[in-house]
């Protein structure tokens, strides 16, 4: 399938089944998140595959809207390990932690989709109760969690999903 169509195949799932993903499938997703580009290459993303029950649970405790998948990747950077722009005056220190763990879960997400693997990107969370929950050391930075699983017979994309801007509003050709 051309590139084009996998973009627009793909919605974001809130109706998943318990089906696990097969081991061989999140490889994969994990690979093409391996393979993403990131600032420098400094290669800052941290991800924590979550589907045990213990780490479900705690997953749930956070109140994101993990719709009933049965695994999610927490995908967080590495601020001692990330790029730092040290042009851009305008912020004091700015690093790109949050573009390479989006760079990485976007890869994955596209990745799952080719695999029949559907996706919901979730940012609806607390930071410092995530990382709380999960023990992370204080240089883990989390950015967002990747529900992944199999679509229910009820799923369906939401409204939002064909809401898209005409591509003059948000494009300039200059
Ligand atoms: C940065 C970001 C944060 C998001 N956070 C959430 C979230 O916390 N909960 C949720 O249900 N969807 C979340 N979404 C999914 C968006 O609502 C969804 O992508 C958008 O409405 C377009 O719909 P579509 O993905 O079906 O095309 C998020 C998406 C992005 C890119």
């Amino acid at each position: 399938m051309a590139f084009i169509d996998l973009a627009k195949q793909r919605y974001s799932e809130r109706y998943f089944t318990e089906k696990p993903v097969e081991k061989e499938k999140l490889d994969l997703i994990l690979e093409a998140g391996r393979v993403a580009p990131t600032g420098c290459n400094y290669q800052p993303q941290r991800i924590y595959v979550i589907q045990s029950k213990d780490a479900m649970e705690k997953a749930v405790s956070t109140k994101a809207s993990l719709c009933g998948c049965p695994v999610v990747m927490l995908v967080c950077y590495d601020r001692n390990e990330v790029w730092k722009n040290p042009i851009d005056r305008s912020y004091d220190e700015y690093n790109c932690g949050e573009q390479d763990a989006s760079i990485v879960a976007a890869s994955m997400m596209f990745q799952a989709e080719e695999l029949g693997v559907h996706s919901l990107w979730i940012r609806g969370f607390d930071s410092k109760y995530v990382s709380d929950v999960f023990n992370l050391p204080d240089n883990e930075i989390p950015v967002m969690m990747l529900a992944l699983g199999y679509p229910s017979k009820e799923s369906h994309p939401a409204h939002l999903h064909s809401e898209r801007k005409k591509i003059e509003e948000t494009v300039q050709w200059l």
